[in-house]
């Protein structure tokens, strides 16, 4: 009998929605196999700020940095944003990213079969499910997030606390704004490190079955940038059985979408990542699929790539699915760092239960084109589930 311990943080608006629906997923599994799940929930986001003035109570973080795993809902409400103007439940998010040093946003985008593309408000299959199925990696402590992150972890840990210096930027008149996107050496070597480890693991790009690893930067124009890049190919010439090529953004999100089988992991820095793989979930079937874990060398924090969606909140209408896949990577996750082997076929079985549920087409989110609630898909994978460990 192996017990982990897992923090639920619900947040905003229909976060906590989809963590019910994982938390009866992991109620079976206690139930049913040798593993358990000691959770705990700890209240959080912007409304929580909004309603008490603090975006989650003291000991917060250290009960997370203490926790052998993290689960997600979503951080965001309408309104909520500290007295200077940052996001409030950033502590949450954005605090666990840069306190706990997740630098690797892993964010998987996989195309199950049946699943139908909504497009011109119609729904159609546009992509072929065998011809998408890349991981993007996004990196997860500095980049264009360098100012927020370091604002929110100052917040949530009490370190120093780090503000932009005022620069005289000629030519420039009246206010300024401005977020300086730092990019070191250690921060793009370990996360191109970690794509190319993923890289080697997976079975390559469904185009060719060749493991590639694609740079996706903007070195044509940013200095960071061209640091990254110069990293990449320190570490791809130290990988010569994995394939290598460069995207800029720009042109990326064209083949993001015109050819997404030519890809096998695609690393980037922070807010390409961002923005790149909410176009991503379009192969996917929409944000509602889309799944990732933020994960460092001790610790992870899994979550839907979704927002709070705050006009679905309360309505039990969303797809609880991404959320679902977070927890099956966090399931892998916990499996591989702790030797266990059973986590690792829990994993498996959590993604066939959602396999086999998408492609039978009956119990699917309006998303997807059908009417089901958000706790009947969870209840429909939780039979699923228990049918599969029978
Ligand atoms: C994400 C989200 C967050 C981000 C927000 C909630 C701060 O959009 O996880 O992609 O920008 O990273
Ligand atoms: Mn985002």
């Amino acid at each position: 009998m192996a017990d982990y311990s897992v923090v639920l943080l619900p947040g905003d608006g229909t976060g906590p929605e989809v963590i019910n629906q994982a938390k009866k997923v992991m109620d079976l599994i206690g139930n049913k196999t040798s593993i358990g799940f000691n959770y705990e929930t700890i209240e959080c986001g912007g409304k929580h700020f909004l309603d008490t003035g603090k975006e989650w109570e003291e000991g917060s973080f250290e009960r997370c940095k203490n926790a052998d795993s993290m689960l997600l809902g979503a951080i965001g409400w309408p309104g909520a944003l500290r007295e200077n103007g940052d996001l409030a439940g950033g502590e949450v998010v954005l605090g666990l990213r840069s306190g706990l040093d997740l630098y690797a946003n892993v964010r998987p985008v996989k195309l199950f079969n049946g699943v139908q593309h909504k497009i011109h408000g119609k729904f159609k299959s546009v992509w072929d499910s065998k011809n998408v199925d890349m991981c993007i990696l996004r990196e997860n402590t500095e980049g264009l997030y360098y100012g927020a992150l370091q604002r929110s972890r100052a917040r949530t840990t009490g370190e120093k606390f780090f503000e932009s210096p005022p620069l005289d930027f000629p030519g420039l008149s009246g206010e300024i704004a401005w977020d300086p996107r730092v990019i070191s050496e250690k921060g793009s070597k370990r996360i191109i490190s970690k794509a190319f480890e993923i890289s080697s693991k997976r079975t390559g790009a469904p185009s060719d079955g060749k493991s590639r690893v694609t740079c996706v930067d903007k070195s044509n124009v940013a200095r960071g940038c061209q640091l990254f890049r110069k990293i990449f190919d320190d570490i791809a010439s130290g990988n010569p059985n994995i394939e290598t090529n460069y995207a800029y953004i720009d042109a990326f999100t064209m083949w993001l979408i015109r050819n997404p089988e030519e890809f096998d992991v695609v690393v980037t820095s922070n807010m390409f990542g961002d923005i790149a793989t909410d176009l991503g979930s379009v192969l996917q079937g929409g944000m509602g699929m889309a799944a990732s874990g933020n994960i460092g060398d001790e610790h992870a924090l899994f979550e839907p790539v979704h927002g709070s969606s705050p006009k679905y909140a309360g309505k039990n209408i969303v797809n609880p699915i991404a959320t679902i896949n977070s927890l099956q990577m966090m399931l892998e996750w916990l499996g591989e760092k702790h030797n266990d082997s059973v986590l690792t076929d829990l994993g498996g079985i959590v993604n066939q239960a959602v396999s086999e549920q998408i492609q039978e087409g009956k119990m699917i989110t309006y998303d997807l084109g059908g009417s089901s609630t958000t706790s009947d898909v969870g209840d429909d994978l939780v039979k699923r589930v228990s049918n599969l460990l029978d």
